[in-house]
């Protein structure tokens, strides 16, 4: 029995110890937004965070993760009571903003990626930007809008711009202060 921790969850898994973490997050826990690509560790479409670090897990057996913290595309947002994603991550935010997505087939990877980027240089330069996301490959072609994308999330970051949470959006919020002058 191996036991992981993934999106925060911990889970006791009977499974074998080769087995690819790609094939533990799809298969046994129907996490599907990890997707397989070459399972080469050659464009990056697996792409998770072990411990905060992007990894291809492809090519990671589970055994080697026992133990460890796992996060998926399923919990970099911030879940809601009901457990479904509430609130993007800012740089999920930035992709729909900056349109990146055409197949999307690629783009959990890529959002892995720019996501631990991110954390770990939080103002990167467009040579930091290649760098970093060399390993994740779109087919469609999207690397310009991705860098475009990675900095205005960067900007995001910067000028602490952060989404107005969706229990006080500014109608609601509006609302409440009339009915409070009102009362
Ligand atoms: S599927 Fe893992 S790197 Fe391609
Ligand atoms: S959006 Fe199609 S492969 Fe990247």
């Amino acid at each position: 029995m191996l036991e992981i921790t993934v999106n925060d969850v911990v889970h006791q898994l009977d499974v074998e110890p080769d087995t690819p973490l790609l094939w533990v997050v799809r298969d046994e826990l129907k996490l599907k937004g990890t997707k397989f690509g070459c399972g080469m560790a050659q464009c990056g479409a697996c792409t998770v965070h072990l411990d905060g670090v992007p990894i291809r897990s492809c090519v990671t057996p589970i055994s080697s993760v026992s133990g460890r913290s796992i996060t998926t595309i399923e919990g970099i947002g911030e879940p809601s009571e009901a457990k479904q994603v509430a609130k993007l991550h800012v740089v999920q935010q930035a992709w729909i903003e900056e349109q990146v997505p055409q197949c999307g087939y690629c783009q959990s990877g890529q959002i892995m990626s720019a996501v631990a980027l991110l954390e770990k240089n939080s103002q990167p330069t467009d040579a930091d930007i290649d760098q970093a996301m060399a390993g994740n490959v779109c087919r469609c072609g999207m690397y310009g809008r991705i860098r475009t994308a990675i900095h205005s999330a960067s900007a995001k970051l910067a000028n602490e711009i952060i989404l107005t949470p969706l229990d006080k959006q500014p109608s609601e919020v509006s609302a409440n202060a009339t009915t409070a002058e009102g009362s």
